[in-house]
């Protein structure tokens, strides 16, 4: 397929520009660069710099491109700074991916992926969480992600537009064979600030809260390998490729690891304490979310192959070591 990677130069998106590539899709990255990676753009993809917010980029690319498919990872992903900052968020997350949808419709492309998020659910009232969990997400950042939800299956229905949304758990890790260089600025998730503490580059950790009802008081998360995310949109095209139906789905493990586990295996395979302490709980963050991931088994045939915590853990590493 001739596919566009919105937001393809970011961390997620270099590893599902890689995976589509590898699998024969004809790709083109169109992304603004404000990630900090800016080393993956793919000798083999077509690139361009452009913004889903504002500028004629988007229109001239999708009116240029043919594309039957647009995957869409361009988006705001910090749920706690949602709280603090929900109109950048409302604007990037729901502004920008409708005025993308409504390009996407009016260049006729047919097929959207669409990254979700496990942030959806809010708190449990059971585990591991299905698609037919209840969707009461505790951030601002889920909100906008459940919001595009519903938008697509109106699109679906009012557009034609048929669309997979994948619903990620916690991704973590960096490509097991090296090929993504750069490492995301100022990261604001647990597993790249291990490691910038790890490397040095950060003084320490703070654990936002110990008082969670989890066995040791911290919040407890479904890391997923961001290669075995990258590998599910690509099976996401197949997927529409054989049939006319759309489909919301979980990516995750079914295992959930706590923040102190995190750390504590962290120590362990790096071979160093990491220095951190005990602080106040962050607003907006569900005390534990772990994937039932088996509808995209069933639907999409995909599995985590990568998603171990030692290999995410590894593969970090690294990555944050040769960026040193
Ligand atoms: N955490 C800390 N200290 C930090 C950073 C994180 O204790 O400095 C904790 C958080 O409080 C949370 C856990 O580590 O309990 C994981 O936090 P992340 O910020 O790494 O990830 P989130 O679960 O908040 O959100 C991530 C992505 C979202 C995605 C979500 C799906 O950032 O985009 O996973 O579960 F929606």
């Amino acid at each position: 397929m001739k596919v566009l990677v919105v937001g393809g130069a970011g961390y997620i998106g270099s590893h599902v520009v890689l995976d589509l590539l590898q699998a024969g899709h004809a790709v083109t990255v169109f992304d603004n660069l404000s990630s900090g990676l800016e080393i993956n753009l793919f000798e083999d993809a077509h690139f361009v710099k452009g913004d889903i917010m504002f500028g004629p980029e988007l229109d001239d690319t999708l009116a240029a491109g043919s594309f039957d498919a647009v995957v869409h990872l361009a988006a705001l992903k910090a749920a706690g700074d949602s709280m603090v900052e929900p109109e950048r968020y409302a604007e990037h997350n729901t502004t920008g991916t409708l005025r993308l949808i409504n390009a996407v419709c009016k260049h006729g492309v047919g097929k959207f992926v669409f990254s979700s998020s496990a942030a959806v659910f809010g708190d449990p009232v059971c585990l591991p969480m299905d698609e037919s969990h209840p969707l009461v997400p505790t951030n601002f950042y889920g909100f906008t992600k459940l919001e595009t939800e519903r938008f697509l299956k109106w699109y679906s229905q009012l557009r034609n537009l048929r669309f997979v949304s994948l619903r990620y758990f916690n991704a973590a890790g960096y490509d097991v064979a090296g090929r993504v260089k750069g490492l995301e600025q100022n990261p604001k998730n647990l597993i790249p600030i291990v490691m910038e503490v790890a490397c040095g580059t950060r003084e320490k950790l703070t654990i936002f809260g110990d008082d969670y009802d989890t066995p040791d008081g911290t919040c407890i998360r479904d890391y997923i390998h961001v290669n075995d995310l990258a590998a599910a949109h690509t099976k996401a095209l197949d997927y529409m490729a054989q049939t006319d139906s759309d489909l919301i789905c979980n990516l995750g493990t079914g295992t959930g690891y706590s923040v102190l586990e995190v750390v504590k295996a962290a120590e362990r395979i790096l071979g160093k304490s990491l220095n951190y302490n005990m602080g106040p709980r962050r607003a907006g963050d569900p005390a534990h979310l772990v994937a039932a991931a088996a509808l995209a088994g069933e639907k999409l045939d995909w599995t985590a192959r990568h998603s171990d915590l030692d290999t995410l853990l590894k593969t970090s590493w690294s990555a944050y070591h040769s960026n040193k």
